[in-house]
């Protein structure tokens, strides 16, 4: 979704390498990965506000910049904005300059009271150039920094955002008070980056991560003022508040392509690292599971008597492999819930309930908003996010941070792998507390988990096959995933990648379901995935999934089979025989996922499609 940069610099610095446009536009391209379809920026000149918009990509910005520039101020804003309120065009692009051209506005999020806003507006006679919410937050923050707050653009701030509805992140700046930006957020992430004599802010840490890692974070509904020496937070109310100071531990090479295609390619690539790296540092001097974010008193996790995991997409499917392995380990009932269902089911939700909060992005609103629903109940919310200094961690009890570095294409690779990692982490580490396992049988899992990061590794270095099977099925129409206990999600998961970056038709089927009705899809030519589960598992689940393969080849189907070595005995049933290593069965999903987003990558890369930036899709949603 939308992304938010602002830069404060100190005058006089000599061997200045950097302007405020400089770090913008740097911050602006860093965040292209949330998905926009229009960008700006504004900076301080003299005693007015100049700034540039563009609906279309950052390149159109730069464009329009090349013909007609901005000054080279140390005080500036951008924006890359997705559309809501107003289509994208360069009216609704933000930002949006109000009080004869000297402030200047940039906001991400939603208004919700906007309407009501902009008419008391208009009857005292202002006028409108834009659609937007926007534009009506910009003339509020400019009526009372004209009025009420006297010319004091915090204060400003800070009677603009009593009276605003919503979800939002806004930065302004102001010509008559041009050594500062004034930011505040509710529900919409923002974060600072602090510099030596130069500030920064961003919707997260990629925004500035060129110029600095020392990054604080930010309470809901609260207003940050920054200049180049200082920053200064407040409450809504105006009483002082204090921000968390974090270093960012990833650097900009890490947000780079390190030579691959697409970060999808890369990101397929980084998943060894990203699950070894969400396992580090789990074990005491004894060999016990350690969870030392989950700051839930034991004394509540031992009475839980229910689960709900609630996420949206990817990461909802990484909850549901999940569930098979925490209700396995802990005896406790586990339910998955998409989290925009979740609040308006009128769950049964209360202080035995934990919550479980999967996120890559920790910004996705409609998982915000069933993080606060559930705590409205009563109920313990322990998050399990990959992004520091985002919403859902800071809205839950406790948080298990995944290890996975910035993912920046859309479509989840590394995220999903190192949610079920981490999830699989909390499964045990309840286990171990309501004694459900052994301290010996924790262990073997836990070796068993740290082995997986080498077997991910082999899956990944047999790309080619799969890559070739991609690039062969690039007219297909339709493809379909069958998979069983765990197999299922991961099938729902190939299914969604391929639908999501190569726009045909997939569907992910449990396979058990196949004589139900989906079997009536198959006939001549139908490709169709078939995850097989472990012949070492539950034996009659691997020789069902075998019949079932026998099934649709039967009527024709194209079959690509996930097996793992050694299991011959899909062999004569399978067109195309897909290896993995052997593994448990509840660490399969770990593997079996793999070849499902090489394929998605590469046959949507036949098509010829950006594989990152697929079409109609954001990276982090923020809406509802
Ligand atoms: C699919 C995908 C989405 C996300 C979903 C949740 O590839 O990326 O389905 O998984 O939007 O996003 P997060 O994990 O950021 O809450």
């Amino acid at each position: 979704m939308c992304g938010i940069v602002g830069y404060v610099g100190l005058p006089d610095q000599p061997n200045r390498s950097h302007f405020a446009l400089d770090v913008i536009l740097e911050g602006l391209r860093r965040l292209e990965y949330r998905g926009y379809d229009s960008a700006g920026v504004a900076v301080v000149d003299g005693d007015s506000i100049g700034f540039r918009k563009r609906a279309g990509k950052v390149a159109a910005l730069d464009e329009v910049l090349a013909v007609q520039p901005l000054p080279d101020s140390l005080v500036g804003i951008g924006h890359t904005r997705w559309a809501t309120h107003g289509g994208p065009t360069d009216a609704n692009a933000h930002p949006h300059v109000v009080d004869g051209g000297k402030l200047a506005v940039v906001h991400n999020g939603i208004v919700e009271n906007y309407s009501e806003l902009r008419k008391t507006l208009v009857a005292r006679g202002y006028e409108f150039a834009s659609e937007t919410d926007t534009e009506v937050a910009a003339t509020l923050l400019a009526d009372h920094f004209n009025t009420d707050a006297a010319g004091d653009l915090t204060k400003a701030m800070q009677l603009t955002c009593q009276q605003l509805e919503g979800a939002f992140t806004l930065l302004a700046i102001h010509a008559s008070a041009p050594d500062r930006i004034v930011a505040a957020r509710r529900n919409s992430p923002l974060v600072i980056g602090l510099g030596e004599n130069e500030n920064f802010l961003g919707s997260d840490v990629s925004g500035f991560i060129d110029h600095t890692k020392q990054a604080v974070e930010m309470g809901n509904d609260q207003i940050v003022t920054i200049t180049a020496t200082d920053y200064e937070i407040i409450d809504f109310s105006g009483n002082p508040a204090e921000g968390s100071p974090f270093t960012v531990t990833w650097d900009a090479a890490a947000a780079e392509k390190e030579g691959f295609d697409s970060f999808m390619d890369k990101e397929i690539h980084d998943q060894p690292a990203a699950v070894r790296d969400t396992l580090l540092g789990r074990l005491d001097d004894e060999g016990h599971l350690v969870l030392d974010e989950l700051r839930i008193d034991e004394s509540v996790l031992r009475q839980v008597d229910k689960i709900v995991i609630v996420a949206c997409g990817t990461a909802a499917y990484a909850g549901h492999v999940a569930r098979y392995a925490i209700e396995h380990w802990c005896r406790i009932p586990c339910e998955v819930e998409l989290a925009h269902e979740f609040r308006y089911r009128d769950p049964i939700v209360n202080e035995k309930t934990l919550v479980v909060a999967l996120s890559q992005s920790g910004e996705t609103m409609d998982t915000v908003m069933a993080v606060q629903h559930a705590r409205e109940q009563g109920a313990k919310v322990v998050a399990i996010c990959n992004t520091n200094g985002s919403s859902i961690p800071r809205e839950s009890d406790a948080c298990i941070y995944t290890h996975a570095g910035p993912e920046i294409a859309v479509a989840s690779t590394k995220a999903f792998l190192a949610q079920i990692t981490a999830a699989y982490l909390l499964g045990l580490y309840l286990a171990q507390l309501r004694g459900n396992k052994f301290s010996d049988e924790i262990r073997q899992i836990l070796e068993e988990l740290a082995a997986m990061p080498e077997k991910i590794q082999e899956v990944i270095d047999n790309e080619e096959q799969v890559k070739a099977l991609g690039t062969e099925m690039a007219n297909a129409s339709s493809v379909l995933f069958l998979g069983r206990h765990v197999g299922y999600p991961v099938a729902l998961e190939g299914a969604l990648k391929l639908k999501e970056i190569a726009y045909i038709h997939a569907e992910g089927f449990a396979a058990g379901e196949l004589k139900h009705g989906p079997i009536a899809l198959v006939e001549e030519g139908q490709p169709v995935f078939v995850i097989v589960p472990s012949p070492n598992g539950r034996n009659q689940l691997h020789s069902k999934v075998v019949s079932n393969i026998q099934e649709i080849r039967a009527r024709g189907a194209i079959t690509l089979v996930i097996a793992e070595e050694g299991d011959t005995a899909v062999d004569e049933h399978a067109n195309h025989v897909i290896r993995v290593p052997k593994a448990p069965t509840l660490m399969q999903p770990l593997l079996a996922t793999v070849p499902l987003q090489i394929f998605a990558c590469a046959l949507a890369t036949a098509k010829g499609y950006d594989v990152d930036k697929p079409r109609n899709l954001a990276k982090s949603v923020t809406v509802e």
